[in-house]
C-alpha cells in the first residue's frame, strides 16, 4: 500500500467515526424551520394568539386554550391534532365567506378528510409521551401554552406553524440532565437511561 494512503487511512478513519458519532447523537438540525403548507391555511396566531395583542398584520387573536384543539397534550402520550367537528363548532357560522373557512365547509360538506402535513416527527425508536412532560413543566397559574414553549416554540404568534428546535438526542438528553440535577427532580424519574427514551 502506498505509505500516504495508509497514513490517511489510519489517522482519518478514526476521526471520521467519531464525526459520524457525533453526527448520530448531535443529528444535523435539518428540521429547524420545517413549516410544510397544510391542506386549509389555518392559523394559530389568530386562534391561540394573547388576545390582548394583535397579529403582525394586525388581526384580532381569539386566545383559544391549546388544549380545545390538542385534548390528549396533557392526558396521554399523543397532544393530537382536533377533527373537522371542532373546526365545526365555530366555523358553521364565524368567518363564514372567507376563503380557508369555505375551503373548511367544502371538506366537511364532502366528508373528504383534511390530511393535515405532520410538523414534529420522531423516528420510530424513539418514545415520547407528552403527558408526564407537561404534568412536570406546567406550573401552577401559568399559560398552558408556556409549558409547550421550550420544545415547540411560540407556536401561539405563529402564522404558520414552525419547528424552531432539533428535537435531536442531545436536545432531549440537555433537558433531562438539567431536570435531573435540580433538588426537586433528585429523586424523581427524569433519566438519561437509553431505555428512559429507546424501545
Ligand atoms: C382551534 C384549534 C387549535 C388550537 C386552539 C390550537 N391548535 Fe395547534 N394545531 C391545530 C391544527 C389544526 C394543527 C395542524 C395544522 C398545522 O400544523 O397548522 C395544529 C398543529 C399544532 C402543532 C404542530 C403539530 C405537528 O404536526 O407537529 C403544534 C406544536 C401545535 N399545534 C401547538 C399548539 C399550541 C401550543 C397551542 C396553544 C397556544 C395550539 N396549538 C392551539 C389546531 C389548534
Ligand atoms: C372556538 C372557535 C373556533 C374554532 C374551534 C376554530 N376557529 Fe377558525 N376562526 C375563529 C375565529 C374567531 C376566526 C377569525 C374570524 C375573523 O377574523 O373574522 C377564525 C378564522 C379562521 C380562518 C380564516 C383565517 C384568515 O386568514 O382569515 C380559517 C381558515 C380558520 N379559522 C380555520 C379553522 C380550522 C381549520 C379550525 C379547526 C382546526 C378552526 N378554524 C377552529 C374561531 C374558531
Ligand atoms: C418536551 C418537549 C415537548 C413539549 C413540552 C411539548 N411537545 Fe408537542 N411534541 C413534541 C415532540 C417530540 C413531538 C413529536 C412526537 C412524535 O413524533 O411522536 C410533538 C408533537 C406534537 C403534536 C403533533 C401531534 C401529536 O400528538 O404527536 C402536537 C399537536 C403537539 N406536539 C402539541 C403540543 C402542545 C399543545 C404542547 C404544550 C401544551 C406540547 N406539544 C408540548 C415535544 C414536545
Ligand atoms: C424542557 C425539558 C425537557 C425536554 C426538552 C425533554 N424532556 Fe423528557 N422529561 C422531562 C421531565 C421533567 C420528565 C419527568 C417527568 C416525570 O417525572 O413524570 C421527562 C420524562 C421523560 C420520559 C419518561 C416519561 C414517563 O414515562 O414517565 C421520556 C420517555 C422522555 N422524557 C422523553 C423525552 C424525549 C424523547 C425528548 C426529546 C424529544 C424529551 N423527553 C425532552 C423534561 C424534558
Ligand atoms: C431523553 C431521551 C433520550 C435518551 C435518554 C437517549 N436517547 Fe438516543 N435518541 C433520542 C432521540 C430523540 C433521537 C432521535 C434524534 C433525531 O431524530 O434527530 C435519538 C437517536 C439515537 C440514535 C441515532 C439513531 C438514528 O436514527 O440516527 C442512537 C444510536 C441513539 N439515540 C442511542 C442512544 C443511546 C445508546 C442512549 C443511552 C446512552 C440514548 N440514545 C439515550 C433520545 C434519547
Amino acid at each position: 500500500m502506498d505509505p500516504r494512503l495508509f497514513k490517511a487511512l489510519k489517522y482519518g478513519t478514526p476521526l471520521l467515526l467519531v464525526a459520524f458519532a457525533a453526527w448520530l447523537i448531535w443529528a444535523p438540525p435539518a428540521r429547524v424551520g420545517y413549516a410544510p403548507e397544510q391542506p386549509i391555511a389555518y392559523r394559530h396566531d389568530i386562534h391561540a394568539g394573547d388576545p390582548s395583542k394583535k397579529t403582525f398584520d394586525g388581526r384580532d387573536q381569539y386566545g383559544i386554550d391549546c388544549r380545545y384543539c390538542h385534548t390528549g397534550v396533557e392526558v396521554s402520550k399523543k397532544a393530537g391534532v382536533p377533527s373537522m367537528n371542532t373546526c365545526m363548532n365555530c366555523h358553521e357560522i364565524i368567518g363564514y365567506g372567507k376563503a380557508g373557512v369555505m375551503k373548511l365547509r367544502k371538506y366537511y360538506e364532502q366528508k373528504k378528510p383534511l390530511d393535515w402535513v405532520r410538523v414534529h416527527n420522531m423516528p420510530d425508536h424513539v418514545r415520547f409521551p407528552h403527558a408526564p412532560h407537561i404534568k412536570q413543566l406546567h406550573k401552577p397559574g401559568e399559560h398552558i401554552s408556556r409549558s409547550c414553549v421550550p420544545c415547540h416554540g411560540e407556536v401561539a404568534a405563529m402564522k404558520v406553524v414552525t419547528q424552531v428546535e432539533s428535537l435531536n438526542m442531545g436536545f432531549c438528553v440537555n433537558c433531562h440532565r438539567d431536570y435531573r440535577n435540580t433538588v426537586e427532580y433528585k429523586h424523581q424519574g427524569v433519566n438519561i437511561n437509553c431505555n428512559t427514551c429507546h424501545y
